[in-house]
């Protein structure tokens, strides 16, 4: 990080931004919110961007278990299979896959159209991957 002084004025500002940043990463303290406090997701339809791992999978394990219609939008399908085998053995309940490769423009073109003419509304878009 470059700090760039025009003038002695400019130091308080400076610091008023910076110490706040530093102290809220280095003492983040207690959450405010947990994941047991979200209520159910019936009837909501959320399509996670790279489900089959990692915080995706366990944003995806949290909806299910509230109810939520989840889509893994993945683009490795044996990944996600295993993915929704697993968060159906620990939730009971289904996730979807859809293909999605972020990197290719004609893959999300086509996982929308998929998407589109499988359900009438998307709720929630995580933009996990
Ligand atoms: N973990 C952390 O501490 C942390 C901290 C801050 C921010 N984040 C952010 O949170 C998000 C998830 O982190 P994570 O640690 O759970 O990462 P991760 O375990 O590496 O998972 C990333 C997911 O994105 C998928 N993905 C990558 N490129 C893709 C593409 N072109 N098309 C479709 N899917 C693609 C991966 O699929 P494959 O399995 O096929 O590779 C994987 O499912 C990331 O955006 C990361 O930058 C993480």
């Amino acid at each position: 990080m470059v700090l760039v002084f025009h003038s002695l004025s400019d130091v308080p500002a400076i610091f008023s931004g910076i110490v706040p940043f530093i102290a809220q990463a280095y003492f983040a303290g207690k959450p405010r919110w947990t994941p047991e406090q979200m209520p159910d997701q019936s009837g909501r339809t959320i399509i996670i961007t790279g489900g089959n791992s990692g915080i995706g999978k366990e944003c995806a394990k949290i909806l299910l278990q509230r109810n939520a219609n989840v889509y893994l939008a993945c683009r490795n399908q044996d990944s996600a299979e295993s993915a929704i085998i697993e968060l159906r053995e620990l939730t009971g309940k289904q996730a979807k896959y859809l293909h999605l490769d972020l990197a290719n423009l004609e893959s999300v073109k086509a996982a929308a159209e998929e998407f589109m003419s499988k359900e009438s509304r998307l709720h929630v878009l995580l933009n996990n991957a």
